[in-house]
């Protein structure tokens, strides 16, 4: 069951009195608003018998990635066109620069990988907050991608704002439906993970991966860059997600367990290259932020740049291990850690216990 809304803008004012709400420009003259029907519902915006809204929020992973798949994955494949880019636009796109803070820019770093990998179209990710502090070189085919779960981060805002001024086309990534980039960008690729009430992202930061995904999976398509055989495989995966998901959150007291023993860790080091790496810097931030444990997150290769004379007896280092021919790179990375005196922790894909020999 859906709620109707209508949207207050800048320089505008609001009444709000039992079952109306009335707006006013700054002259007193009253304003016609459209009514918009926001989908979510009040009981989506409690704990439902969770011990917080980041543990409920984390549960609703697998729904929230189903739905987001299921609202542009259909029979023929991955369908765009609600978001109004038609397969004329996608094939214009000569570069792709994508622009978020936190989290959201995290997914911006995986989407570089995967978008680049599949679709051979070049990617920039930028952290929002530096973006309208320097020379902004833009080519006029280029597509700005703003990543946000609320919608109104004010940097995110200004920077899709700049990219408007200099006439070039936005498409925003949001969850919060009707918030101000929604409103202002080009397209909209609303993720469907609902209200997201706890301050660490989780659900909302699942489904902006997938919506970058279907992204660069629908572009390689269009541009020519991968098969149809290809094309339906990766469509496979997609749709296989959530119930891996599920999968994985039936582990939830082993992974309590293993959390418990490093309860004392002062300093935890992410290590992992590729997209592994871009995964890394989500679990450090993620670490810190809800730990209040010191942690960083490096491309593995690079944390013997330096770095390296910080890991001592105590220190944890998270190897994250998903990418088969990534593997024993990191592998040796975590070795080189350990005789330092540094524990280690492996997070590989399902049924790979190798790393347990380190
Ligand atoms: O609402 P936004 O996605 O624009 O917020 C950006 C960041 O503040 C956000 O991703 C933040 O890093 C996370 N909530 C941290 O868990």
């Amino acid at each position: 069951m859906g709620t109707d809304a209508q949207f207050s803008r800048n320089m505008q004012i609001g009444r709000l009195q039992k079952g109306k709400a009335t707006f006013f420009n700054l002259d007193g003259d009253e304003i016609e608003k459209e009514r918009v029907e926001i989908k979510w519902d009040a009981e989506a915006a409690e704990k439902s018998g969770f011990e917080h809204f980041m543990m409920k929020e984390i549960h609703e992973q697998p729904k929230a990635v189903e739905d987001t798949i299921n609202s542009v994955v259909k029979d023929e494949g991955i369908e765009f066109s609600e978001i109004g880019l038609e397969d004329e636009d996608i094939r214009k796109i000569s570069q792709i620069r994508i622009v978020a803070c936190g989290s959201a820019y995290h997914v911006g770093v995986v989407a570089q990988y995967v978008i680049e990998d599949l679709a051979d179209i070049p990617v920039r990710v930028e952290v929002a907050s530096e973006f309208r502090y320097r020379k902004l070189i833009f080519d006029k085919n280029e597509l700005v991608v703003i990543i946000s779960q609320s919608g109104e981060t004010a940097d995110s805002l200004a920077a899709l704002r700049e990219a408007k001024r200099q006439g070039i086309r936005t498409l925003a990534i949001v969850n919060v439906v009707g918030s101000s980039i929604a409103r202002e960008a080009d397209n909209v690729f609303y993720t469907l993970a609902g209200p997201e009430i706890a301050v660490a992202t989780t659900k909302a930061y699942s489904t902006q991966l997938i919506a970058c995904y279907t992204l660069a999976i629908q572009f390689a398509k269009i541009k020519g860059t991968i098969s149809e055989e290809r094309y339906q495989s990766l469509i496979e995966e997609l749709l296989s997600l959530p119930k891996k998901i599920t999968k994985i959150l039936k582990e939830k007291e082993r992974i309590q367990w293993f959390s418990a023993k490093q309860i004392n860790a002062k300093d935890v080091f992410f290590i992992g290259r590729g997209i592994d790496y871009a995964i890394s810097l989500e679990g450090s931030l993620k670490m810190k932020e809800i730990s209040y444990i010191h942690s960083e997150a490096y491309a593995a290769g690079e944390l013997k740049h330096g770095t390296i004379s910080l890991i001592e007896d105590g220190i944890l280092v998270i190897g994250v291990l998903t990418q088969n021919d990534l593997y024993e790179k990191t592998v040796s990375n975590m070795v080189e850690c350990k005789s330092r005196g540094a524990y280690l922790m492996g997070l590989a894909t399902y049924g790979n216990y190798s790393v347990s020999a380190l």
